[in-house]
């Protein structure tokens, strides 16, 4: 089968398409053949390895420090159950699958993936029927990043929410999520970028070049950093008494809870991947570059199967 793999740090010509030998499914694990996988900003700094010097260092200790202990980067796919293990009970082959490979030997780059069906770490569920393989591909890492930190952030019903960075993937998520608990939201963004946020649901724009968010007269119960780019320092002088300030620098866990409340929430129309560009798997090299830029709107898929 097909993979792309890494075995050094990098410019994205170090990704290479090739030929590896597909894995067979343990007893507790499905076999998934992967339809779509997406290119995460979380991918191509883990393949440049561009991070600050603390981060550097831990991240070097836990991914390889001289070369990735992992040579098969991707950290979200959909797809369609292909095998599964004698003790697999709560999937079936056929079934049409989302899900992330957190903690297991290899990502989402590649034709078949293995996956236990009860984990720790990483989470498998239910496609919603409603989206594409290429947009439920998309769903789980930005979508569980945004869920997760808008409950850290006790978001409630009718709610002001300011979304700093909306037109990224969590960014573009969270407009949706705050936007189903009726939030009032206002999106920091580009102005070339205010049409997306507001056809996801934000009421005010504010462009971050050339306004700066902390001197609005508003006052906001949550601040959502969606692009690690503002700070708690900063966002305190626009917060209500006990608001809070959320952001994506922050470590998140998600669990299986939140990949199922988001599927829901997809099913239900309230969430839908925003996919900027889609590329072939044989075009990896190019859709890195095109994510190395900053600039990717919502999300950037891979093409594992032609659709
Ligand atoms: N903690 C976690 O579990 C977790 C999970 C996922 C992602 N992340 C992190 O979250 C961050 C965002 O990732 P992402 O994939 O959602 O988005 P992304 O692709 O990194 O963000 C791209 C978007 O950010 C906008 N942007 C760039 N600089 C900006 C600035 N200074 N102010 C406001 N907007 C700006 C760009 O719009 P313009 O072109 O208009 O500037 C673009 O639309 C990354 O650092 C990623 O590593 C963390």
């Amino acid at each position: 089968m097909k993979a792309v793999t890494y075995k050094q740090y990098g410019s994205p010509a170090v990704l290479n398409l090739v030929d590896i030998k597909k894995p067979q499914p343990k007893h507790n694990e499905v076999l998934v053949k992967i339809y779509a996988t997406t290119v995460t900003s979380g991918d191509a700094r883990l393949r440049s390895s561009d991070f600050p010097p603390v981060a550097w260092l831990l991240v070097r200790l836990l991914y390889g420090f001289f070369k990735p202990k992992k040579e098969i980067l991707g950290h979200e796919f959909s797809g369609i159950i292909e095998a599964v293990g004698k003790d697999v009970t709560r999937y079936k082959v056929g079934d049409e699958v989302v899900g992330t490979p957190t903690m297991l030997p290899t990502g989402s780059y590649t034709e078949y993936i293995c996956v236990p069906e009860e984990r720790k770490k990483g989470v498998l569920g239910l496609k919603p029927r409603n989206l594409s393989f290429n947009e439920a591909a998309a769903l789980p890492v930005g979508g569980m990043t945004a869920l997760f930190l808008l409950k850290k952030a006790q978001l409630n019903k009718g709610q002001k929410v300011l979304i700093y960075g909306a037109s990224g993937s969590v960014g573009s998520y969270a407009v949706q999520i705050a936007k189903e608990q009726d939030a009032t939201i206002t999106a920091v963004c580009s102005s070339s970028n205010f049409d997306m946020v507001k056809s996801l649901g934000a009421d005010d724009v504010l462009d971050y070049k050339e306004q700066d968010y902390s001197l609005l007269e508003q006052q906001f119960d949550i601040v959502f950093d969606a692009v690690g780019k503002t700070s708690k320092s900063k966002a305190r002088k626009i917060l209500k008494k006990g608001g809070q300030f959320v952001s994506v620098k922050a470590l998140t866990s998600p669990t299986q809870e939140h990949l199922e409340e988001l599927c829901r929430l997809a099913e239900d129309g309230n969430v839908r991947p925003f996919i900027d560009k889609a590329f072939p798997i044989s075009e990896i090299v190019k859709a890195h570059e095109y994510v190395d830029k900053g600039r990717k709107r919502g999300n950037v898929v891979i093409e594992v199967v032609k659709q």
